[in-house]
């Protein structure tokens, strides 16, 4: 058994249109790609930006449509006179998600702390083990944002009462819990993270996470950690709120910035916290500092 690929370069504005023209030739799937190097970061709840350019990627049942009906409905689609680049590709059946699966392997995050997916074991003895597999939410531990974050709380000390705003998947509220925290409250604006944060908790045997939506927050709790790996102009509108759930003395972890814009986050929290840089990797960069007294 095989499938027939087709995969063609359109410009956001026909791309939708063709995904459904496509869907109607009987595509099996319809994914759409980059077809530069610039990214869409951190779109909002329910929103779905495009790229300005895009490779448009589906799949189909050779035994029901064959090549030349399907460079008709594209030109059908594009327009007379607009010529596109198809590319068919003949794929294999194959077990797709158990390939996936036994891609995943153990990743070390920091001094003895392990994200291991399921069906995988922590490679070191007397290591913390943090159960977690890739899903819709952000944050597998693979990101620069999320490495550096999970590096500067497994370098201690132990998070305490802590707040992780913007918590995706929870893998930072997962880590402070094993690396000693009494109690993490997990904020997220969208619902699809709370979900997977709560889901994760609970498959970790972890009881001392609380997730819930920003307006949710109890309002006299002061953490003794905060982390946000969130972009650099949300956590620019954030300072104030992010400090002031700060206990006097606690400490704060911003990830989610660009090395260029370390000079406008550093101003944004100059009246609470002396940021300075911790980590770089690529341009990403951590800022931290101690809340003043
Ligand atoms: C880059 S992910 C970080 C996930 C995880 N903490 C990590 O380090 O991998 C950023 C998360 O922040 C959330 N987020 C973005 N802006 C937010 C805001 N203003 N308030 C609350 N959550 C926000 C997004 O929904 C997303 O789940």
């Amino acid at each position: 058994m095989h499938w027939l690929q087709l995969e063609v370069q359109v410009g956001s504005a026909d791309a939708e249109a063709l995904g459904e023209a496509l869907q109607a030739m009987g595509a099996l799937s319809v994914d759409y790609l980059a077809a530069g190097d610039r990214s869409v970061l951190e779109p909002a709840p329910g929103e779905t930006p495009l790229w300005p350019e895009l490779r448009l990627r589906a799949l189909f049942d050779p035994a029901r449509v064959a090549e030349d009906e399907l460079r008709l409905a594209v030109a059908a689609t594009l327009g007379a006179g607009r010529q596109a680049d198809l590319q068919f590709r003949r794929i294999e059946e194959r077990d797709w998600l158990g390939a996936f699966r036994a891609s995943l392997q153990p990743l070390r995050v920091g001094e003895g702390l392990w994200i291991c997916p399921s069906g995988t074991r922590c490679p070191e003895a007397g290591g913390i083990a943090l159960r977690l597999d890739p899903g819709l939410a952000f944050g597998s531990g693979e990101h620069p944002t999320t490495a550096m974050c999970l590096e500067w709380l497994a370098e201690g000390p132990t998070p305490g009462r802590m707040l992780d705003y913007g918590c995706g998947s929870g893998i930072l509220a997962l880590a402070a819990a094993a690396l000693g925290a009494v109690e993490v409250v997990a904020v997220d604006r969208d619902p699809q993270a709370l979900a997977a944060t709560t889901a994760n908790a609970g498959a970790n045997d972890i009881d001392c996470i609380r997730a819930c939506r920003p307006e949710a927050l109890p309002g006299a709790l002061r953490f003794d950690t905060v982390v946000a790996n969130i972009l650099s102009d949300a956590l620019i509108e954030l300072a104030p709120l992010l400090c002031g759930r700060l206990a006097p003395g606690g400490r704060l972890a911003l990830s989610g910035v660009l090395a260029s814009q370390a000079e406008a986050l550093r101003a944004a929290y100059a009246p609470w916290i002396e940021l300075s840089e911790r980590r770089q990797r690529n341009d990403w960069i951590l800022l931290a500092g101690f809340m003043r007294d």
